[in-house]
C-alpha cells in the first residue's frame, strides 16, 4: 500500500543513517517539525517539511492522510522479552504482597521453575496460540520490533519447542523477531546439585541441536547468585560463538558478581537488568561498546531500586529500554509504560527515552538497518499519536492512551 501522510505536527527520530547513541548524544533526538512522510511498499519512501512536498512529490498518491497536530514516530524495539510461556503467575503476585521475596519464591520451587513446568506440559501450538496473542497485544501498544528468549523450557525437548515457536512468530509476524536462547535460566531440579550435567547438557545437546535448525540469534544466561556462576556464564557464551551466538546476558539483577567483566570478555551485544552497579561496573558500562539494557519495569513490579540510568548515561554507557515482559518480573509489554516509568523514575529526558527504546533498541537486536528510526528504506513501523501538545506529554500523561494507530511493515495494526 502507498500512503502520504500530511501536516505531522512532529516527525520523530529521523536520521540519514544510525549509530548506537552513547552518554550525552542519547539526548540528540532529530525531529522535523510540520513534516510529510510517504509509505510505499512497507518502507519509508520519503518525507520531509511540508512546503518541500510539491517539489520532491509532483505526483501524488492517492491515499493521502492528513494527521495534523499528531505526531509520527518509529514503533518501539523491544530487546528484552520472555513473552513465550504457559500460563500466568498471579499467585506468586500475592505471595510477593504479603512478603515473600523473589529469591524466597525461586527457592520454594516457584518462579522460573514453575513457568518451566507450564511450559513442558503445554503443546507447541498452544504456546504459539498465546505467544501470537502477546505479539499482537504489543504491536498494538507501539512495539514494531521484538527479541524474544527460550528458557522456560530446561529441558531439550521443551527448549526446542519453544524456540521453534518463536522461528514460526518470526516467519508469520510483520514485526521483526529475534531468538534468544536463554537454556542457562536456572537449573533443573534434578541438576540442583549437579551443575556440571546441566552445562553438558546445554553445550553438548542443546546448542547443537538448535544450531542445526537454525533456531536462535543470541544466547542469553541468568548470571546470578543462586543461579549461574561467572564461570559456568563464560563456558555458555563461549560454547555459543562457535555457532555464531552472540552473548545478551541477564546480570546485575540482584548482585554483582562479576556478570558484567563477563560479558565483557565475550563480547556481548548487550548486558541486561542492571539493577545491582558498584562504582567499577558503571565505569565498565561507561566504556563498554555493546548496549546497557535497563528493565525498569522489572524494578518496579519486584519492588527493587531503579537502575542508575543518569550515572550511567554520565559515564558514556549506550543505554536501552526494554520491557522484559515475562510472568515473573514484568508481566507486561507496555513499552508507552516502560518509558514513561524512566522518565518519572529514572530521571531520564524523554529524548532520551525515545532513542534509548527505538534506535538503540534496535542495536540492541542487531536489526538496527531495518528498525529504529525513520530512514529511507527502513521498514514502515510507526506509531501515530492522538493529538498532544508535546513529545514530553507522552511520558508525563502515563497510563494515557496516546496512541491512535500504528503501522507495521505498511499495514495498520490498530
Ligand atoms: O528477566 N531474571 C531472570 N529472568 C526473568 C524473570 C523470569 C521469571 O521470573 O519467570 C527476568 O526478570
Ligand atoms: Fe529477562
Amino acid at each position: 500500500m502507498t500512503i502520504l501522510f500530511i501536516n505531522i505536527a512532529q516527525l520523530v527520530n529521523v536520521r540519514e543513517s544510525a549509530i548506537l547513541l552513547r552518554g550525552e548524544a542519547l539526548s540528540q533526538l532529530p525531529v522535523i517539525e510540520d513534516a510529510y512522510l510517504l509509505i510505499e511498499d512497507g518502507m519509508i519512501a520519503a518525507y520531509g517539511k511540508m512546503y518541500e512536498l510539491e517539489i520532491n512529490i509532483p505526483k501524488l498518491p492517492k491515499n493521502i492522510e492528513d494527521v495534523a497536530g499528531r505526531f509520527i514516530m518509529p514503533c518501539w524495539c523491544d530487546s528484552h522479552t520472555h513473552l513465550v510461556f504457559a500460563g500466568t503467575r498471579e499467585n506468586e503476585f500475592i505471595d510477593k504482597i504479603n512478603g515473600l521475596s523473589y529469591a524466597e519464591i525461586a527457592a520454594n520451587g516457584g518462579g522460573i521453575l514453575n513457568s518451566a513446568k507450564k511450559v513442558n506440559d503445554a503443546s507447541e501450538d498452544q504456546l504459539y496460540e498465546t505467544a501470537m496473542q502477546r505479539v499482537h497485544e504489543v504491536a498494538k501498544l507501539g512495539t514494531g520490533a521484538l527479541e524474544i528468549k527460550s528458557g522456560y523450557g530446561l529441558s531439550l525437548a521443551a527448549e526446542l519447542k519453544m524456540l521453534r515457536v518463536i522461528k514460526k512468530i518470526k516467519q508469520q509476524s510483520d514485526l521483526t523477531i529475534k531468538a534468544t536462547f536463554l537454556g542457562a535460566h536456572t537449573f533443573p531440579l534434578a541438576y540442583k546439585e549437579n551443575h556440571e550435567d546441566y552445562l553438558n547438557l546445554i553445550i553438548n545437546e542443546m546448542l547443537p541441536a538448535i544450531a542445526s535448525e537454525k533456531l536462535a540469534d543470541f544466547v542469553d544466561v541468568f548470571c546470578e547468585n543462586g543461579f549461574f556462576s561467572t564461570e559456568e556464564t563464560d563456558k555458555i557464551c563461549q560454547a555459543g560463538k562457535v555457532y555464531g551466538l552472540k552473548p545478551k546476558l541477564h546480570v546485575n539483577q540482584l548482585n554483582s558478581i562479576g556478570g558484567i567483566e563477563t560479558g565483557i570478555k565475550n563480547n556481548a551485544v548487550s548486558l541486561d537488568h542492571l539493577e545491582t552497579l558498584t562504582e567499577k561496573d558503571i565505569k565498565l558500562l561507561g566504556n563498554f561498546k555493546g548496549c546497557s539494557t535497563l528493565l525498569p519495569t522489572a524494578a518496579f513490579f519486584l519492588r527493587m531500586p531503579y537502575q542508575p540510568a543518569r550515572a550511567l548515561i554520565h559515564a558514556g554507557a549506550a543505554i536501552v529500554l526494554a520491557s522484559d515482559y515475562n510472568p515473573g518480573s514484568s508481566p507486561s509489554g507496555n513499552m508507552n509504560f516502560v518509558t514513561s516509568l524512566s522518565c518519572i523514575q529514572m530521571k531520564m529526558l524523554p529524548q532520551e527515552v525515545v532513542n534509548a527504546a527505538t534506535i538503540n533498541g534496535a542495536f540492541a537486536i542487531e536489526c538496527e538497518k531495518e528498525n529504529g528510526s525513520i530512514t529511507l528504506g527502513k521498514k514502515a513501523n510507526i506509531i501515530i499519536t492522538k493529538k498532544i501538545p508535546s513529545l514530553a506529554y507522552l511520558f508525563y500523561s502515563f497510563g494515557t492512551n496516546n496512541i491512535d494507530r500504528v503501522m507495521i511493515k505498511g499495514n495498520f495494526v490498530l
